[in-house]
């Protein structure tokens, strides 16, 4: 026995009303109005009743079919409503709420101050030039008019690598040099390149360690001298300082690959575990310099009767313990969360001439 008309559309319109979702929706409409449904398959009955019954009967399903559809309709409506409601709110965001904590990373005072020397030097018109960590002993001894029994060779200096197939032996890099014979021999000067990177001696103590930090500088160009020497570098550490008329010195020294050659210190002053720069009597060597050999520019290619030129290798760590006032640069490399989460810098700290070059 099929269900009476009135009986089967209320509980059609019942079932609308209680679906859940666009797919119990959905399977309503084919249980009722689809080929095989409730619905379809009492209207095919209608033509085996008597002709005065039958149209008043299709009148009735008829109507049936109308309000059951129109009820899916009005029903499919507000569950699309109440999805993108739901949707709406879910990714809702309140606008007045403050900004999120910084990152918790920090980044090293070495890579930051890498990025303000780059900054500096790159603003006076410098490009940078990098060459391997491990070098052959041409690139970071002969090429710089290191002789064979030079100190600088002997193994409490220098890192060696056991000899290769051709009895070579090659070497952590003792200091960025190698990378000015590097980049003259593939470059036509005029040229001003600076080469940060790590560097390598046997070497431990307070203000020594066996990995450190080094940039290089050099400027080839046919009229450069000593007072473009000066000038540049009295000029990128009141820069990277921020210290106008810094308490600097040039003393006399002595390079293979430099002549005449001048080491560069920071008048400092070392009390209570702290180091302050340009107070008190103490000096702090942050670099050396000169004017390039001839043989090193015949070395990498270069006349030395038509280019002349200026070098200076620079300690990265020591100029950031200066400016930073890190008294003990060990701890730059023991990997210490609290000494990085109190030496460190914000991510979004990058350093530029114009912005500023630190917090
Ligand atoms: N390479 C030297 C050092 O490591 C520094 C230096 C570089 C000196 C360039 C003069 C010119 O001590």
């Amino acid at each position: 026995m099929s269900e009476q008309p009135d009986v089967l559309q209320a509980r059609l319109l019942v079932e609308v009303a209680a679906a859940a979702s666009a797919a119990a929706l959905e399977a309503i409409r084919v249980a009722a109005l689809g080929r095989n449904g409730d619905v379809t398959r009492q209207m095919a009955t209608l033509g085996k009743l008597p002709p005065d019954e039958r149209k008043a009967a299709g009148q009735r399903f008829n109507t049936l079919k109308e309000r059951v559809a129109d009820a899916i309709t009005a029903k499919a409506a507000a569950l699309a409503g109440a999805d993108l409601e739901a949707k709406l709110a879910a990714e809702r965001l309140d606008v007045t709420l403050p900004a999120r904590p910084e990152a918790s990373g920090r980044i090293h005072p070495v890579s930051q101050v890498m990025d303000e020397l780059t900054a500096i030097f790159a603003e006076m018109g410098f490009t940078v030039a990098e060459g391997p960590d491990i070098e052959d002993d041409f690139h970071n001894f002969t090429a710089l008019n290191i002789p064979p029994e030079h100190p600088a060779r002997q193994e409490h200096d220098t890192f060696y690598f056991p000899e290769g197939e051709d009895g070579s032996r090659k070497v952590l890099r003792t200091h960025t040099s190698p990378v000015q014979i590097r980049h003259m021999l593939t470059h036509k000067p005029p040229f001003r390149v600076i080469a940060p990177g790590r560097t390598y001696r046997s070497d431990s103590d307070m203000t020594h360690t066996p990995m450190f930090h080094q940039v290089e500088g050099l400027v080839v160009g046919s009229d450069i001298h000593m007072g473009h020497l000066k000038g540049c570098l009295r000029d990128f550490c009141e820069a990277f300082f921020e210290v106008r008329d810094l308490k600097m010195r040039f003393r006399p020294s002595y390079f293979p690959f430099t002549a005449p050659s001048a080491e560069v210190d920071i008048g400092c002053a070392r009390d209570k575990g702290q180091i302050r720069i340009g107070a008190g009597e103490d000096w702090l060597e942050i670099l050396g310099c000169g004017m390039v050999h001839p043989k090193v520019l015949a070395n990498g290619g270069v006349d030395p009767d038509h280019w002349q030129g200026f070098a200076f290798g620079m300690g990265i760590d020591r100029i950031a313990m200066l400016k930073y006032g890190i008294p003990d640069l060990r701890a730059f490399f023991d990997a210490d969360a609290r000494w990085l989460g109190h030496y460190g810098f914000g991510a979004e700290d990058v350093p530029t001439l114009f912005g500023g070059l630190a917090r």
